[in-house]
């Protein structure tokens, strides 16, 4: 929404929220994510026509447009629990559109969905009896956490998809011509709803799947003396696979590829598909592996133990540029660390308070550290977790000096250079290295 206030000065956007704290955060100068550039765009359009606000009704009533952008987890409880998307959320803002509104609307699904989810806002929204209509349009979200606003402002494409009525048309239309003020028309596909939204789960089905392949291939590696990241490159100049998404790591997180490949999964086995859901799941499932083996790894060369022994974890968010902490494999390897009763610090650039949170439950147990030389001081191994950047230029001769010995590292983002690591005296452990 900040994008479209910036590059659409004439559109006036508002972002309402239910959580107060939060729209007073983007109303003051420390915004509640961090994601390089957007504190500048907020600031640039803020109060200008960019608006937040906790006016839900009114705002509603104000709108000729709205993106639902409410979340959709994975459902905890009943029928598809651990796997269906939870559309508690949605509906009820389906409701509150209806509700508060004197007029009829183009109602965005922003959020992503699972497929037909339109149908259920479309009964809710017209077949009210209040004798105004709506149209539900489709325009799933292709953005990455820390790239966010070059993903906006330069995007592969735009996805629309609404019915093939007039009317449903003519909204498509609408929502094209406002991303068309910055993205050239010929990246701006439109299609039918069921489309879009399937896309949406699609697309980052087959990213993960990438990431889950290359990693699968990392373990291959390992065993044979092959290189992962020499594979990656070696493959990835076929033009027809491509070199994107190939790096080997310890695992994917984030909130998304985990989310929305099960609920792909439960999406296939509702429609009776067994075999597809079976494939998706398993995308999901050496990716689980590949983090858990790494610990094994590590385990393993630190001589079966490592009870009581101090350990640092080097990042904590999902990705680098991020305080986003959701599904990070660092939070799945640290509970691996507290199962053999080690004692991890962690530090990361922008993710510790998240960090703290997800790990109240085990806070007793765990250090944070700022400043990753003071986190692996007396530590006996360096788990090296998220691909910050910072992390390849810091003086290991220092941290090396600092550690108990046998120093260890396990890069689990293959970013620093194990040759150089080795020379000044570490163990090292990459992916997908022997
Ligand atoms: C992902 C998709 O890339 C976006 O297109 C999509 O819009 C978004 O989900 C969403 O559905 O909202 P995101 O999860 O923010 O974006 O970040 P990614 O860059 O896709 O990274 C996901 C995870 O995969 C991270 O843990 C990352 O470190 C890992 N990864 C990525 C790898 O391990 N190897 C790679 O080669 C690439």
């Amino acid at each position: 929404m900040a994008i479209i206030a910036k590059k659409c000065p004439q559109y006036q956007v508002k972002i309402v929220d239910i959580n107060e704290a939060r729209i007073a955060a983007w109303n003051s100068n420390n915004l509640p994510v961090y994601e390089p550039g957007l504190t500048e765009i907020v600031e640039s359009v803020r109060g200008k026509n960019l608006f937040f606000g906790t006016d839900i009704d009114a705002s509603i009533n104000e709108a000729d447009i709205i993106f639902v952008s409410v979340n959709t987890p994975t459902k905890t409880f009943g029928f598809g629990a651990g796997k269906a998307s939870d559309l508690q959320y949605i509906e009820k803002t389906a409701r509150n559109i209806l509700a508060a509104s004197d007029k009829g609307k183009i109602v965005v699904e922003k959020s992503t969905l699972p497929v037909r989810t339109a149908e259920s806002m479309e009964r809710i929204l017209n077949n009210s009896g209040k004798g105004i209509s709506f149209q539900i349009v489709s325009n799933p979200e292709f953005l990455a956490e820390g790239t966010a606003v070059t993903d906006l402002e330069n995007p592969d494409r735009v996805l629309i998809g609404g019915h093939q009525s007039e009317e449903g048309r003519a909204a498509v239309e609408e929502i094209a011509k406002i991303y068309a003020n910055w993205v050239p028309r010929e990246r701006i596909i439109t299609t039918n709803l069921w489309s879009s939204e399937l896309s949406k789960l699609a697309a980052n089905a087959f990213l993960a799947q990438r990431i889950s392949s290359i990693n699968s291939l990392s373990a291959l590696c390992e065993k044979t003396g092959a290189n992962v990241d020499e594979i990656a490159n070696a493959i990835g100049k076929d033009s027809r696979i491509g070199s994107k998404f190939l790096k080997a790591s310890i695992g994917f997180g984030g909130s998304c590829f985990k989310k929305d490949i099960l609920n792909l999964v439960y999406l296939c086995e509702h429609y009776g598909l067994p075999e597809v859901a079976t494939y998706w799941e398993n995308v999901i499932k050496i990716n689980e592996w590949q983090t858990t083996r790494s610990v094994k790894r590590v385990l393993r060369s630190m001589f079966n133990t490592i009870a009581n022994k101090k350990i640092a974890v080097f990042g904590f968010a999902f990705k680098a540029d991020t305080n986003d902490t959701r599904e990070s494999p660092a939070h799945m390897v640290v509970r691996e660390l507290l199962d053999e009763h080690a004692k991890p610090v962690i530090t990361d650039y922008k993710a510790l308070a998240d960090a703290k949170r997800d790990l109240n439950d085990v806070i007793d147990n765990v250090q944070f550290s700022e400043d990753p030389y003071e986190a692996a001081k007396d530590a006996h191994a360096v788990l090296l977790c998220t691909e910050w950047k910072q992390y390849a230029t810091l003086d290991w001769q220092r941290i090396y000096n600092s550690m108990s010995k046998p120093a260890l590292i396990f890069d689990g983002r293959n970013i620093l250079d194990g040759e150089q690591l080795k020379k000044i005296g570490f163990e090292f452990i990459g992916i997908g290295k022997a």
